[in-house]
């Protein structure tokens, strides 16, 4: 598979990596998958999708307790990439940045991992109510010791928390990320950041706008959550046929019924443009390389827990759209469904 480094480190990942969070969490019946779970992680190592991309909140804990299984006999393939900095509580999910808690969460986090060192070690969110500043001088810290390689910030989230119409090829102006490239703005004074995460995919592009400027203008890297769209943009999904309630889907504003089925013109141009590159080709394998024909320094992870679709996924990294094919993609409907 192509390689392709992490902003201005020295340090190289396949072209696609692998979402590890539907294995744990967010997705109905994540957790009766951990054996399939363990075969397409394994799959992701055999086939150079190298960037595992997991969180300590994903379970919670039980993403990374599996991911360790596999990083215990083959840790020198991976790429482990993990998050800090939010809390699974009984009723909300809370942020915490407290430098004596990121330390805390660091050596937990390794020892679920069952590794001596993280490779991207990423602010889940920040602390509102401690200064950014000392999160991430905390986590400069564990890089000084030698428990970390480098730092990432994630940006997603930020649709949830602002009220906007978006669509395909069509970014909101002013920019959504505002108050993310303020954070970022503020912790290079600290430490480099090496990649940021955010969501970026066909149907949800704003971070053309300003997040990947940002990042490529500065040498760094850009991890690209939730590419497949949640799902929908793989064609896969069936309007109407609706989700448990554990899953993140049945509160989306774009998964309802109605949405999934207004939205369908976006999957069926990405049906077409498949169909350009031999009956094989699929939509996901276009959404996939449409997000890595964005720039050198962005790096899908899709989010799967079977190995036939780690390596449909993974096949995305040979699939060369044209110019006429991007053209044709940013030229698509607006996906509709919003969290107003
Ligand atoms: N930093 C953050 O706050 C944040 C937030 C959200 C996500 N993320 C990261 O981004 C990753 C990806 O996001 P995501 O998993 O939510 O969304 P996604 O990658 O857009 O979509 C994942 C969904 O697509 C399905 N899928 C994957 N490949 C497929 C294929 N080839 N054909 C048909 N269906 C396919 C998966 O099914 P199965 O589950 O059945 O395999 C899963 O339900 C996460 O794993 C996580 O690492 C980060």
């Amino acid at each position: 598979m192509e390689r392709r480094t992490i902003g201005a480190t020295a340090l190289e990942t396949g072209a696609v990596g692998l979402g590890c969070m539907p294995m744990s969490w967010a997705y109905t019946s994540s957790r009766q998958r951990g054996e399939e779970s363990v075969r397409a992680l394994h799959r992701a190592l055999d086939l150079g999708a190298n960037l595992l991309d997991t969180a300590d909140m994903y379970g919670p804990f039980t993403n990374e307790l599996l991911i360790g299984r596999v990083l215990r006999e083959r840790r020198a393939e991976a790429f482990v990439s993990t998050k800090a900095g939010l809390l699974v509580g009984d009723q909300h999910i809370v942020a915490n940045g407290r430098p004596s808690y990121i330390r805390r969460a660091c050596d937990a986090s390794l020892r679920r991992l069952q590794t001596d060192v993280i490779d991207l070690y990423q602010l889940h969110r920040a602390d509102p109510e401690i200064p950014i500043e000392e999160t991430w001088g905390a986590m400069a810290d564990l890089v000084r010791a030698g428990k970390v390689r480098a730092l990432g910030l994630c940006a997603v989230g930020a649709r949830a928390s602002r009220r906007s119409g978006t669509g395909v090829g069509r970014p909101v102006a002013g920019g959504l990320h505002e108050g993310t490239v303020r954070q970022l703005e503020r912790v290079q004074q600290v430490f480099p950041v090496a990649a940021v995460q955010a969501e970026l995919s066909v149907w949800s592009p704003e971070a053309l706008a300003d997040l990947l400027p940002w990042c490529e203008a500065r040498g760094v890297g850009f991890l690209a959550a939730m590419p497949l769209g949640n799902g929908f943009l793989t064609g896969t999904l069936t309007p109407g046929s609706g989700f448990e309630p554990d899953d993140v889907r049945a509160r989306h504003p774009r998964f309802t019924a109605e949405m999934m089925a207004a939205n369908q013109p976006v999957v069926a141009g990405l049906r077409r443009v498949a169909a350009r590159h031999g009956p094989a080709a699929t939509p996901a394998q276009t959404a996939l390389a449409w997000t890595l024909a964005q720039g050198r320094h962005v790096i899908p992870v899709p989010g799967a827990k079977r190995a036939r679709w780690v390596e449909e996924n993974a096949a995305a990294a040979a699939l060369t759209l044209s110019a006429a094919d991007l053209a044709e993609i940013s030229a698509l409907p607006a996906a509709l469904g919003s969290w107003d």
